[in-house]
């Protein structure tokens, strides 16, 4: 963009006739739908790509040389071309579609993992991680003798970049960091971070499940040696996501599941592999799911990434200063940099009440632990109740919001 262009816009209620689902109303009234770091809803573009490959184009992948799975195959590999050049990896091959950020993680922790950690090694964590970058370390820590080691947060919800620095030194093998938590809304500098492992050599896996939707993500430019994903949190559909490997890694990498199209060549004495991607990919692929993935990135890259911030950020700071004007209400997570999410506790009401009223009200949010048990222990709390934001939300989906907060303090004194 040139350097005085306006910020482009968008305009959330036309955005918001492109999905079917947001027209209903819940419990008679309009669906104010404000759980989208959960999952999003979808657009028509990628419900009629998923309809379509199943109408016309439904066949087996890189198998058969009929037509139908010809389409199939171009369908395929044209949105693994399109996932490439949304995050901007260098190669086609670097994207693994996996069944979503989960399993990319679990891609890396048991194949890159197993083969390089070894007893005594740690895995270097933040407080702020999802569960789906906890667990699967944790698994493969039993397996080897590795340990997990965990850089505390600060009472705004940042990474403790001293303590970091320090974690640093000792036997790190990886580090699996999350770029934006779930939990408490923080944009880590994962550049920064990445820059500061790879000065002592130590790799790096961000989990980007809340980044995609919301930021311009660059994986040259993070120089990220994996990034993992979800299509569901980006417009796409349930049970498909990639992983982002630098080629030369994947390359040094064994299986993580065996089974068909993953192999060169099988006998019962000895199998080869195939070539990454693909040799990450076994078995029947979530074809469908992949097809709406492409038209999910084409979708989102039909808005200016700049338009998607400046939105998203402005339905953040409204949030935020009319939740802090709401008498009992407290903000969980303070840090300077936040995107997409805002959690909040209110005094003596549980979050689940909170979101049992608010349902009540027409208006969805998530309450609980955000899969981030951590966390909620780190602030003495045991839940929160969490809205996160998307490209069709606007100010009065947040006036909703707080207008149900004063249903619950009514009725809860
Ligand atoms: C930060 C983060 N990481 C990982 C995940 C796991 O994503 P999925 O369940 O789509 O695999 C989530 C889902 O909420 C998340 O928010």
């Amino acid at each position: 963009m040139p350097v005085d262009a306006p910020t482009p816009t968008l305009d959330p209620v036309r955005v918001r006739t492109d999905f079917p689902i947001l027209a209903q109303r819940v419990h008679d009234r309009p669906l104010v739908n404000l759980d989208n770091a959960n999952t999003t809803q979808k657009p028509e573009a990628v419900i009629v790509a998923t309809d379509h490959y199943y109408r016309a184009d439904n066949a087996n992948i890189h198998r058969s040389t009929h037509l139908l799975s010809e389409r199939a195959t171009r369908a395929y590999e044209s949105a693994r071309a399109r996932v490439q050049r949304l995050i901007n990896a260098r190669e086609s091959r670097e994207i693994v579609f996996t069944r979503g950020c989960t399993e990319a993680i679990n891609l890396v922790a048991h194949s890159w993992g197993r083969a390089n950690l070894r007893p005594g090694d740690e895995v270097l964590l933040t407080w702020m991680e999802h569960h789906s970058n906890i667990v699967p370390w944790q698994l493969v820590a039993e397996q080897t003798g590795a340990r997990l080691r965990v850089v505390p947060i600060t009472d705004a919800g940042e990474v403790d970049l001293d303590a970091y620095d320090a974690a640093l030194t000792g036997p790190v093998k990886i580090a699996a960091i999350v770029h934006v938590s779930n939990a408490l809304g923080t944009v880590n500098p994962v550049r920064d971070m990445i820059g500061r492992a790879h000065a002592r050599g130590v790799p790096v896996l961000v989990d980007g499940a809340q980044a995609v939707p919301h930021l311009p993500v660059d994986v040259q430019q993070l120089d990220c040696d994996f990034y993992a994903f979800s299509a569901h949190k980006m417009y796409g559909p349930t049970g498909s996501g990639a992983l982002y490997g630098k080629a030369a890694l994947l390359e040094a990498m064994p299986p993580y599941q065996g089974g068909g199209d993953m192999i060169a060549s099988v006998s019962f004495e000895k199998t080869t592999y195939n070539v990454p991607p693909y040799r990450f990919e076994a078995g029947t692929p979530n074809i469908a799911g992949v097809v709406g993935f492409g038209a999910a990135v084409d979708y989102l890259r039909s808005f200016p990434v700049e338009a998607i911030v400046r939105h998203e950020h402005d339905l953040l700071e409204y949030a935020t200063a009319r939740l802090e004007a709401t008498p009992g209400v407290r903000i969980i997570g303070r840090a300077r940099e936040r995107a997409g999410v805002v959690s909040f506790v209110m005094e003596n009401v549980h979050p689940h009440d909170i979101g049992t009223i608010l349902d009540r009200e027409g208006v969805a949010i998530r309450t609980g632990q955000h899969c981030t048990q951590p966390v909620m222990d780190r602030f003495g709390i045991p839940a929160t109740a969490r809205a996160s934001f998307a490209i069709y939300n606007t100010r009065d989906d947040v006036d909703a919001l707080v207008a149900g907060l004063e249903t619950v303090r009514a009725m809860f004194g």
